[in-house]
């Protein structure tokens, strides 16, 4: 034990010398540098001054510093070729049969196509829309003399499940459109939100008929 002790007691006093030592080395060169600072004071035009180079220096490391955050996000704003890709599709809807829907992908992000029956556009079209949550008619939704086209965007307005409905044999809710099983948001037959926590109808992303079957979306 004792022997640990004095080990101990021996090894710290050269830290302290150390120490001493540093202080001693730091101190000549606060001086000089006032030293410095204080001759030029009294030398107009003779040149640019310790005071005036650390200036500049900072200025110079802050400016590659801007350069250097400026160029990552240049290359962030321009947008990848696969991102342009992406930004619109083009589906044929000839297979799709009236009472039938396809589920497709449009900036990764679901979109269901579905092909109206007469009734589910009766059904739609009877409602008052004064009374909806989120008033739209179902030409509002659609294209003109391309009713039967419903085309949205798959993701419920509530938090962003994918609703039920679109595939063969899923539930569509008491309105005949969407289901939304997380927490019971029920569309119509235009995807209308019509009972449930979702605040806004099933959103209808930019699209258009380029040809009688063809329609691009985006
Ligand atoms: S996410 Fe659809 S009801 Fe909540």
């Amino acid at each position: 034990m004792s022997t640990v002790k004095k080990t101990k007691s021996t090894a710290k006093k050269p830290a302290v010398k150390k120490a001493a030592v540093k202080k001693a080395a730091a101190a000549p060169v606060a001086a000089q540098v006032t030293a410095s600072d204080n001759g030029h004071h009294g030398a107009e035009g003779s040149g640019v001054r310790r005071r005036d180079f650390i200036h500049i220096a900072a200025v110079s490391f802050a400016g590659v510093g801007a350069a250097a955050v400026a160029m990552p996000l240049v290359s962030q704003m321009s947008a990848s070729a696969d991102v342009l890709a992406l930004a619109s599709i083009e589906v044929d809807v000839a297979a799709i049969q009236p009472g039938q829907a396809i589920k497709t992908s449009w900036r990764k992000q679901p979109v269901f196509i579905r092909n109206l029956t007469p009734a589910e556009i009766e059904e739609a079209n009877k409602v008052d829309v004064g009374s909806l949550r989120d008033p739209q008619t179902l030409a509002d939704r659609t294209k003109p003399g391309k009713e039967n086209w419903l085309i949205t965007l798959g993701v419920c307005t509530h938090l962003g499940c994918v609703p039920l409905g679109a595939a063969a044999g899923e539930v569509k809710g008491e309105y005949g459109g969407y289901f939304c099983p997380c927490h019971g948001s029920h569309y119509d037959t235009a995807a209308r939100i019509r009972k449930g926590p979702a605040p806004l109808n099933l959103a209808v992303p930019e699209f258009a008929f380029i040809s009688d079957t063809v329609v691009k979306i985006g």
